[in-house]
């Protein structure tokens, strides 16, 4: 079961990073290191920041890197200032956008209902949404983590939603850009418990301190099909270390005896 997504996910979230001497320098970097290694490489995704999409998109053409938004709004269009639709990122060849990450959640009081909004129109342009989701320390420590999870997974995730033209990440709020992680078996349960809560096998990413030393150890636990990376796509040698191990379930899969 754990092999219904034999190739891991890795999303670069650079948040409100990145000017165009960085985009440049990480996006080539990158292109240059998948394409000489495009047999055997996971899937990867990066999500600038909107005014870096376009140059991305130049950088990434005929690369196997997608392209990601970091937020969209629930309309196609209109009187939004400053908002982004899908379309709008669709057109500049997104294949994915970032949905109720906890800092929108926290910083721009997005709840769940407009999440589940966000996320169901990004299907309806053609873009996958990531919906994140992920317990407070709080929720943690009082040790009813798993129902606020479910709660918010049930509440995010929209009608159309399906395996196919969705990724769902959880991201422990206590663990993005602290350096805390949670265990492997803390890890395990939630993703255990969202597979048991979903009606198919969606593809579930985890999220929060996610760096080279701990890459394989997450990605070896059951139900995690891939990574949501903050701080650490920003540097190009941790991430491209972090690509290179979750590359190395893609490569034992193509030729068994060499792991
Ligand atoms: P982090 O961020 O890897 O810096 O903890 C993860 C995220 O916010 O998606």
């Amino acid at each position: 079961m754990k092999h219904n997504y034999p190739t891991p996910l890795v999303v670069g979230n650079w948040k409100m990073n990145g000017l165009l001497a960085l985009t440049t320098a990480l996006v080539q970097a990158l292109v240059v290191f998948t394409s000489k290694n495009k047999s055997h490489c996971c899937e990867v995704v990066i999500c600038p920041p909107a005014t870096m999409v376009y140059p991305a998109a130049e950088l990434l053409r005929n690369s196997i890197v997608a392209l990601g938004g970091q937020d969209c709004h629930p309309k196609a269009q209109g009187a939004y200032t400053g908002d982004i639709s899908p379309l709008m990122l669709k057109e500049l060849n997104c294949r994915y956008v970032i949905v109720g990450h906890s800092e929108r959640r926290q910083y721009h009081n997005e709840n769940n209902d407009l999440v589940r909004q966000k996320a169901e129109s990004a299907i309806n342009a053609g873009l996958i949404p990531i919906i994140c989701i992920g317990e407070s320390e709080e929720e943690r420590q009082a040790g009813h983590f798993l129902s606020a999870v479910m709660t918010q997974l049930a509440e995010s995730i929209p009608t159309n939603s399906t395996p196919e033209n969705t990724v769902i990440a959880y991201e422990p709020v206590w663990a993005i850009g602290t350096g805390k992680v949670p265990v492997p078996h803390e890890i395990a349960e939630v993703h255990l418990a969202l597979t048991n809560h979903l009606p198919n096998r969606f593809r579930l990413l985890y999220g929060g301190s996610v760096k080279p030393a701990n890459t394989q150890e997450i990605l070896s636990i059951p139900y995690v099909d891939g990574l949501l990376v903050g701080g650490c796509s920003l540097n190009v040698d941790d991430f491209l270390h972090i690509i290179q191990s979750a590359s190395i379930e893609v490569q034992s899969l193509i030729n068994p005896t060499n792991t």
